[in-house]
């Protein structure tokens, strides 16, 4: 059974029912799976489902009135304060008697929706209520033998270090850490699993994925869209809590990871917990030589961020991030990770490029007087909208005379399998069914990223959060600023 906290919730609503319901259509879903929502709100079964209807109308991948109903009839709801202890002796019945009722093996996922504050004291309560007797059975009985229970739990993870480790802790007193699923819905999407495929299912990348030939590595989340009606929260938070200490930098893992020993859960894992461990510490008192902040301003459709409904105006958090990381290891020493995230861009964008040296001699410089201005070899993965990874490198143009000119090998993922991408959130609930946690973050990896983006976050970072007001126009690629952390070094950002 999947009991998800934060039922009345956006998450719950837009992203976790349709993608289940997805699944459900696609004969994917476990037989004897059944749903329950719980959310304070007073509510019948049939309550729920009527408000469930229309989100999988509008998000669902292809939506069958007889399929919904049939899905619906495994969705049930359970009106309770998640943060109170007395709750859960009348949910743990209700969870019974659905158990009975779909006939399925006593096991449960919990999954947490809900908002961070509310993490620790749903944890403490599911201690308290006898229904996690997994973490306490380890040495005495047949845990194979056994129902298992399970938690999903959401970013963010924690609002720094302490407490990110502090939640650990607590989640750890009920939970074994294999039956913790630390979710980034990044994790899920095909081309950054594909991701894997391409460094090491095939021999030609791998040799010349290091410093001596790669000059440097971007990887851009751009967004069209502001906060909107997410303001009050999103000001908690901002860019480089919301978008890098978890998506970015679990991608930019994925990209400068060594090759795991094996296409197994904890050896994936591990390799990705220690190229975050290697991250280098950003220098406190040079950060604006590493980072750029900012603040959308405001046009005819949404006013600048800080006059937002529920943002103070003197607020100092970022809505666009860009940040220079390095690694301090042989792979990678001297090459920076370029990771830039921003809301109300100039496009909806998510892509890693991988920008290669120049070849070590000019052969066809006398030749041809553009060559300084062209790029060297680059390859552009490309996330969202579409997905697929581009290759660029100089062709010779047809005609007489030696004349070079850019040319691309593209490979378009839709276009060669014709699938339609689904909604991450599907086969990332399927896997924790499943027991596989390889696109989940261990301990580490979540702690580790917290570590690295620490400077950007304390007292520090009040050199690189001043004047940060409308300092980039909505429809931009962010502040000048940004631009000049990669032009001092003679790069430029890839704005498509
Ligand atoms: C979420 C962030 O985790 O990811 C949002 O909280 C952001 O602010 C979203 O909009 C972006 O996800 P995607 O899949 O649209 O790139």
């Amino acid at each position: 059974m999947l009991v998800i906290f934060g039922a009345s919730g956006d998450l719950t609503s837009r992203k976790i029912i349709p993608a289940l319901y997805d699944l459900s259509v696609g004969g994917d879903l476990p037989a004897g799976l059944s749903v329950l929502g719980v959310s304070r709100t007073v509510m019948t079964d049939d309550g729920w489902r009527d408000r469930l209807g229309p989100w999988v109308k509008d998000h669902a991948r292809r939506y069958d009135p007889v399929a919904w109903e049939a899905f619906a009839r495994r969705i049930h709801y359970f009106a309770g304060s998640a943060s109170e202890p007395a709750t859960y002796q009348k949910l743990g019945e209700r969870i019974a008697e659905l158990t009975d009722q779909h006939g399925s093996r006593g096991n449960i996922l919990f999954y947490l929706a809900v908002a961070p504050s509310l993490y620790v004291p749903i944890i403490e309560c599911l201690d308290q209520s006898g229904l996690v007797p997994e973490g306490r059975r380890w040495c005495s009985l047949d845990r194979d033998a056994m129902p298992w229970q399970r938690i999903v739990v959401e970013k963010p993870f924690g609002h720094d270090v302490a407490s990110a480790q502090e939640l650990n802790r607590t989640l750890g007193r009920v939970f074994e850490e294999d039956a913790i699923y630390r979710i980034d819905h990044y994790l899920g999407k095909e081309i950054v699993q594909s991701l894997l495929v391409f460094r090491f299912a095939n021999t030609i990348f791998e040799p010349l994925w290091n410093h001596r030939y790669i000059d440097h590595v971007q990887i851009t989340a751009a967004e069209t869209v502001g906060v909107g009606s997410r303001a009050a929260y999103f000001n908690e938070v901002g860019s480089i809590r919301d978008m890098i200490q978890s998506h970015l930098l679990q991608v930019m893992a994925l990209v400068a990871m060594e090759p795991p020993t094996s296409f197994r859960n904890h050896h994936i894992r591990q390799e990705k917990a220690k190229i975050i461990d290697a991250i280098e510490p950003l220098p406190l008192d040079r950060l604006e030589d590493f980072a750029a902040l900012g603040q959308y301003g405001g046009d005819e459709h949404e006013p600048a961020y800080n006059l937002l409904d529920g943002v103070p105006e003197a607020t100092t958090t970022e809505t666009f991030a860009a940040i220079s990381l390095s690694f301090d290891n042989w792979r990678w020493a001297g090459t920076p990770f370029l990771l830039r995230t921003g809301k109300r861009m100039a496009a909806k964008r998510t892509e890693i490029v991988v920008q290669f040296k120049r070849p070590p001699a000019g052969l066809f410089a006398h030749l041809d007087t553009d060559a300084p201005q062209r790029l060297a070899n680059r390859i552009i993965i490309e996330i969202a909208p579409d997905s697929g990874i581009s290759m660029r490198f100089d062709g010779k143009v047809p005609g007489l005379g030696m004349r070079l000119d850019t040319v691309a090998m593209d490979f378009d993922y839709s276009e060669r399998f014709g699938a339609v991408a689904i909604e991450a959130y599907g086969p990332l609930i399927l896997d924790a069914m499943r027991g596989d946690q390889t696109l989940f973050q261990h301990r580490y990896e979540v702690e580790g990223a917290w570590r690295a983006v620490m400077p950007l976050l304390g007292p520090a970072s009040e050199s690189i959060r001043r004047n940060l007001h409308s300092n980039y126009a909505p429809g931009s690629w962010g502040p000048p600023a940004a631009d000049r952390l990669l032009t001092a070094h003679g790069r430029e950002w890839h704005n498509p």
